[in-house]
């Protein structure tokens, strides 16, 4: 088999797992031909690496020229790893330029996007793949396959909780993803995660959505209210609290954004407590399927430990799921708390909480007993690297039904799209109503179980 001509479309962060995975494990079927990047530094960055790997060095081009790449490279797919905003030109410029197309979550941030997507599938009859690495981590496939068994019977609701640390959810309010505008909001951008692990948990479609929440902790007017004042505009200074990230303290976030911010002004690094967030960090919404079940969800980005849980009832019995990612984010020495500590309450000293996961599952009439979880030690207990040979070697057989299509990433910015919408009128949305053709399809199936 003659190996797929490749190029990376925005190559920062995200684009290193799609570089090691061409140019390493599936050099014999995927070669990189060339990178679509804007910005010098970052282009060279992911060059240099495909040449340290033994590979020929792929060209760069910049944005406009999208298309002269396509044609004068050969390029048969295009992975696309920009920011979530430009997801949605960047696919239909690619799909009608010629390339079948790889796509980062999420697929898009807003209703007409999402339908010039739709358009440009219908138009060019080309793929889009969406990687949806959550839903092979083997804890989550567990979970879908107690469910797919029928063990706790027709699922008629979901109790899903996700809470992100005050390390991983304070990088949300540094860069891009703080502007709704660029991300569609933490909504959008991070739950359209978890809103795929529900609609391929319980094999169902969203219908409508309400939406609560808001800016409760990060930003400058929540910083002010709590006595925060007079923060530096970024952590790149010499000082630091637990709240500031020094990208000189890490070689590859340097040299991706730090020695890249005079070409483009993009900053990697600032206050979380700063002007100009637009998102949200506290959110809850009520979620009805068109199969009649009901999701309860909730994302909170300002927590002490990081991780989920998650209760799916069925009329047999409920299952749950409960995954501590990080226990505790702790101060580390030469950092220091941003209030201080002798000002507030000192509570009991507690032990550290342990990490790890736990899938449970109880019938009716029955004692509760532990499904076992195969886990491997790597990228999202090993999720990653079957995610990966899905879309280099094609998805295959699977009884689980992994692979996930446009559609799938459409449902899934779905429900945070309508959220968003709640949000700004304070009104439950239908699904349907977002403009997308083939929601509304999805929404006018019969429900599946009672009411
Ligand atoms: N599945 C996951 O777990 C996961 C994890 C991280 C990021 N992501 C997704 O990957 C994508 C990239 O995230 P990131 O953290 O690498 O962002 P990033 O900001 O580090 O990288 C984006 C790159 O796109 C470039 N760019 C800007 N305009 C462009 C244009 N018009 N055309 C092409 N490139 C352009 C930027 O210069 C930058 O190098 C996002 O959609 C994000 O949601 C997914």
């Amino acid at each position: 088999m003659s190996r797929r001509r490749y190029a990376l479309v925005g190559a920062g962060h995200r684009a290193q797992m799609y570089v090691e995975a061409i140019t390493g494990r599936y050099s014999d079927e995927a070669e990189l031909v060339a990178v679509c990047e804007p910005n010098p530094v970052r282009a060279r960055y992911h060059v240099d690496r495909v040449v340290a790997s033994g590979h020929a060095a792929p060209t760069v081009y910049g944005p406009d020229d999208l298309e002269t790449m396509i044609r004068d490279e050969r390029v048969d797919r295009v992975v696309i790893c920009a920011r979530d905003d430009l997801h949605a030109p960047l696919i239909v410029r690619s799909l009608d330029a010629g390339a079948d197309v790889v796509v980062e979550k999420p697929l898009t941030i807003d209703g007409p996007s999402a339908a010039a997507i739709e358009d440009a599938i219908d138009r060019t009859g080309r793929e889009v793949v969406i990687t949806f690495n959550y839903r092979y981590s083997p804890r989550n496939s567990a979970l879908r396959q107690v469910i797919q068994d029928g063990t706790i019977g027709e699922v008629t609701s979901v109790d899903f909780s996700w809470v992100l640390d005050t390390k991983h959810g304070a990088d949300y309010f540094r860069r891009w993803h703080r502007e709704k505008e660029h991300s569609g909001g933490l909504l959008v951008h991070k739950a359209s995660h978890h809103f795929d692990l529900v609609n391929w948990w319980i094999r169902s479609a969203p219908r409508r959505v309400f939406a609560s929440g808001g800016l409760r902790f990060y930003g400058a007017a929540n910083a002010a209210a709590r006595g925060i004042h007079d923060r530096p505009a970024r952590g790149t200074h010499d000082g630091g609290d637990a709240f500031e990230l020094d990208l000189r303290d890490d070689a590859r976030l340097k040299a991706l954004y730090l020695d890249a911010e005079q070409h483009d002004g993009y900053l990697r690094d600032r206050d979380v407590f700063g002007d100009g967030i637009t998102i949200e960090d506290n959110l809850a919404l009520v979620v009805d399927y068109a199969s009649g079940a009901t999701l309860s969800y909730s994302l909170n980005a300002h927590s002490p430990w990081e991780g989920y849980r998650v209760a799916v009832n069925g009329t047999h019995g409920r299952a749950e799921l409960e995954v501590v990612e990080r226990g505790a984010v702790l101060a580390d020495e030469g950092l220091h708390p941003v209030i201080d500590p002798s000002a507030v309450d000192a509570g009991p000293s507690g032990s550290l909480r342990p990490e790890g996961e736990r899938l449970l599952v109880q019938r009716h009439w029955e004692a509760a007993y532990e499904v076992p979880i195969t886990s491997t030690g790597d990228g999202h207990g090993g999720g990653d690297a079957l995610l990966l040979a899905d879309v280099f070697e094609g998805p295959g057989e699977d009884p689980l039904s992994r692979p996930a299509d446009w559609r799938d990433g459409v449902r899934s910015i779905a429900v945070g799209i309508a959220g968003n919408r709640s949000l700004e009128t304070g009104l439950p949305v239908q699904v349907a109503d977002l403009g997308i053709r083939f929601l509304a399809a999805d929404g006018a199936a019969a429900p599946r179980i009672g009411s």
